[in-house]
């Protein structure tokens, strides 16, 4: 059988043909592989370049790879954060012709950390329960997709900074399902799940000494249960109000918002004798930020950094000429000016703001002390300190000076870790 090479992109198999596909993947020379930090796992995986780009190869077998292969796409097609898949690769032999296990290759998520490099310096309780939310929101994320993911724990998902904050990302979707809906008891079992698998995987990290010893790995356990069961109550459950009050359903809309959800549809329902309403709201994606940044002014964040940026263009708008007070936010529906004919639209003030002020100030943090900061979380950092310097000297001391100080006395004590830089 032919080597056999699905993909997606067109580009990619040209990439791929130049891999060495006819060796084990365990026996690839050091050429083609970049030395990125990687988890654990059953499978052997590498990461290898592949033109400008990095790609995870995992070897496994043709069926799961497959399947693994069209789940991921439609994760992708569902907006979840996951790893991109690129290809899949069957029909490998090696020189004698003996066949080779099938690959799955997915693109390096930038940026990202396995949870045990993470752990390489114990990690600050506070830490972890920001990991914990991250891993909440990635699970309800998957279940109001109707994805049960049958293995969520921490080695098969990726971190990613995200403002002070982690984003979560699916790594491994080879157990996964995808539904139309997921029953509650899909939901729980599901969950069940995740609390056994990182109890477990704090078990490890305790008997290897790189658990902090405030932590208990079985109560911890039960961290994604509380955080899962919260975030999920306060998306879906049914409120009800006094009639006419219909400010209460906005709030509720604009709370939802806050935590980073859409509201596609919603419900509303009047009793019987008209003194009541009740209010559904079917709340499809996380994201609100991100995609209202990504609108106005093509900047592609994280939903933490994304409403970190929002708010500091907004407070810039305020201070231009031709801004119209009347303007809604840009963190709020946006609608385009009216009344005042010499005002600027704010899709032109974003733009002005992304080349006069975003950019500048985070080119002026020199390439080789970013670390794996992306530029959104440079900008989130330099916002931190400059309110952190400001608060010390009682008055706003500006962003260039702040920016002068974080380069002068954090990023040099700040280590290549996930944790985020905190000034002392
Ligand atoms: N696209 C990617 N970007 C970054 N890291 C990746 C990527 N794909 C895989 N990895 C790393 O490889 C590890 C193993 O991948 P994965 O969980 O898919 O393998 P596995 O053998 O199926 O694991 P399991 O033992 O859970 O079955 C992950 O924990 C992650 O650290
Ligand atoms: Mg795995």
């Amino acid at each position: 059988m032919a080597l056999q090479i699905s993909a997606t992109n067109p580009e990619h198999p040209a990439l791929l043909l130049e891999l060495p596909w006819d060796v084990p993947l365990e026996e690839w020379p050091e050429e083609y592989l970049v030395p990125l930090p990687r988890g654990i796992s059953r499978h052997v995986v590498r990461y290898a370049r592949a033109g400008s780009e990095v790609i995870a190869v995992k070897e496994l077998a043709e069926r799961p790879a497959l399947r693994e292969y069209e789940l991921l796409r439609d994760l992708d097609r569902l907006g979840i954060p996951a790893v991109d898949p690129l290809a899949v690769i069957t029909g490998r032999l090696d020189p004698d012709a003996e066949p080779l296990e099938s690959v799955l290759v997915t693109r390096h998520l930038g940026g990202s950390m396995p949870y045990r490099s993470m752990f390489e310096t114990t990690m600050r309780p506070a830490t972890m329960h920001r990991l914990m939310d991250a891993l909440a929101v990635l699970l309800v994320r998957l279940h109001l997709a109707g994805f049960a993911w049958g293995d969520c724990s921490l080695s098969n998902t990726l971190f990613r900074r995200d403002a002070g904050a982690y984003a979560a990302y699916l790594v491994d979707a080879e157990t996964g399902d995808l539904h139309p809906q997921l029953s509650n008891g899909q939901r729980e079992y599901d969950l069940d799940l995740a609390r056994v698998n990182i109890s477990g995987e704090l078990l490890d990290l305790e008997a290897s000494g790189a658990l902090h010893p405030s932590l208990d790995p079985i109560e911890f356990g039960f961290e994604i249960c509380t955080r899962y069961g919260e975030l999920w109550e306060e998306l879906t459950r049914t409120s009800v109000y006094p009639a006419g009050k219909y400010q209460y359903i906005e709030r509720r809309i604009r709370r939802l918002n806050d935590l980073g959800f859409d509201v596609a549809e919603m419900q509303i329902e009047h009793s019987s004798d008209g003194d009541s309403v009740t209010f559904v709201p079917k709340v499809v994606d996380a994201g609100h930020h991100q995609r209202q940044l990504l609108r106005l002014t093509g900047l592609d964040a994280e939903e933490n950094q994304a409403r970190r940026l929002l708010n500091d263009l907004e407070s810039w708008m305020a201070t231009q000429d031709d801004y119209a007070p009347g303007d809604p936010p840009p963190s709020s529906q946006l609608r385009s000016s009216r009344g005042d004919p010499h005002a600027a639209r704010p899709e032109v003030l974003a733009h002005r703001w992304v080349r006069d002020v975003f950019r500048p100030t985070v080119r002026a943090v020199p390439l080789e002390l970013r670390g794996s900061m992306d530029p959104a979380e440079i900008y989130h950092e330099l916002l931190e300190h400059r309110w952190y310097l400001s608060e010390r000297a009682q008055h706003d001391i500006g962003l260039d000076s702040a920016v002068e100080d974080y380069i002068e006395n954090v990023l040099p004590k700040a280590r290549e870790t996930l944790e985020p830089v905190t000034p002392e």
